[in-house]
């Protein structure tokens, strides 16, 4: 039988190598949301809005129970206030597979699951919501979009899942069918309320497969910014072919990216942007060759100033590095004589969090003499 075939008839189907990819995000993501939100907040809320059966026929667990697993695996979970994990899907079968797969879990009084009655994402939303908020519009939620086509989550569904301040998403975005079929004839009717205007179009001037599908993940987190929010994005990948889709995070919250850079570095140590489906567990070969380029220019571009650490580890995250990027490229200014740490004169270390770092142009060094 043909995958797309068993995708359609069957209530359960195989796994792949890309899904065991996503689910190895997911299942980092979800440590760090977890050990940060549920330890601040009373409550919170992570909506599956697709969740499928919550198993595959050779056996690793869907979506709904990887989430449910790493909460009740948690090593601080002693400590956390309670999650409400909400599930939708829109076959009966499914949604009866679903709730077997749970039945075996330990229950937990801090975790309270909830299937919902069999349905489509664009008819519940807004009561998904209203059951994710419990009430308080700042109820933490998180949102996972993982859909099987681009049509039944448009831009304007994913604006309503982060109305509310503390609302996150974590999106399938469908990479590989836009490369493909982004120049048919009318998917341009497809595309446009999927992306929430024509700004996909720019990505069609690259003919490169690699390069286009980038560019189509460049410009849904464009979109998402103009909205005023933080994204992340990460490409999953086979081996060294481009990659099928991209996951995307879009939060409120500078914080989520936070949890999202050391997500994709722990994944790709190479470049922080997409992990190959073959090497995603494997140790990284590159950890001592960080690719820091871009964190790099970034810095040099502060030559003539002096800024906080809370400014550079801000600048940092928002270019998907974490805080021991920002030391390491430091590290390389200041040899180079282009970074002096100004305050405090005494530090344990070189780059204290609270530091003020005052930024050098090259030709400041230049010995004159010579
Ligand atoms: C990609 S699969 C989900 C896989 C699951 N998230 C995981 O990682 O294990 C998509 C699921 O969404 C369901 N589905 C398709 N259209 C839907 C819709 N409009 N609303 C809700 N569920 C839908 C499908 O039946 C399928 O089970």
């Amino acid at each position: 039988m043909r995958r797309v075939e068993e995708l359609r008839e069957r209530t359960i189907w195989k796994s792949d190598p890309h899904t065991q990819v996503k689910h190895l995000v997911y299942r980092h993501y979800l440590q760090c949301w977890m050990g940060k939100i549920l330890q601040k907040f009373p409550e919170a809320t992570i909506v599956d809005a697709f969740a499928g059966p919550g198993v595959y026929t050779d056996g690793p667990p869907g979506s709904p129970v990887v989430v449910a697993r790493t909460f009740l695996d948690h090593t601080a979970y002693q400590r956390f206030g309670r999650l409400n994990l909400l599930c939708l899907e829109e076959r009966p079968d499914r949604v009866e597979e679903l709730r077997r797969q749970f039945a075996k879990l330990p229950p937990s009084p801090q975790l309270n699951i909830s299937v919902q009655p069999p349905g489509t994402f664009a008819e519940r939303q807004p009561q998904l919501s209203a059951l994710a908020h419990c009430g308080r519009a700042e109820t933490p939620v998180l949102w996972l979009i993982d859909p099987f086509s681009l049509k039944s989550a448009p831009f304007s569904l994913i604006r309503q899942c982060l109305a509310g301040p503390r609302d996150e998403v974590l999106f399938t975005l469908f990479t590989n069918e836009l490369h493909r079929f982004c120049q048919r004839e009318h998917f341009d009717k497809t595309m446009t309320p999927y992306f929430g205007g024509d700004h996909w179009q720019s990505a069609t001037a690259e003919r490169r497969a690699g390069a286009r599908k980038e560019a189509f993940a460049t410009a849904y987190q464009q979109g998402l910014q103009s909205q005023g929010l933080f994204t992340g994005s990460f490409g999953v990948k086979i081996s060294n072919q481009s990659a099928r889709y991209h996951l995307i995070l879009a939060t409120h919250n500078e914080a989520g990216l936070k949890c999202w850079a050391p997500v994709t570095w722990k994944l790709d140590g190479y470049s922080g942007q997409g992990a190959s489906a073959d090497t995603a567990d494997a140790p990284s070969l590159f950890d001592e060759a960080l690719v820091v380029d871009r964190l790099d220019v970034a810095l040099r571009a502060h030559a003539g100033t002096a800024q906080r650490w809370e400014t550079l580890s801000s600048q940092a995250a928002r270019l998907n590095h974490m805080d021991k990027h920002l030391r390491q490229v430091l590290d390389k200014l200041a040899a180079q004589g282009l970074a002096f740490r100004v305050d405090p004169v005494r530090a344990r270390t070189a780059w204290p969090e609270g530091c003020t770092v005052r930024f050098y142009a090259p030709e400041d060094v230049a010995d004159e003499s010579s």
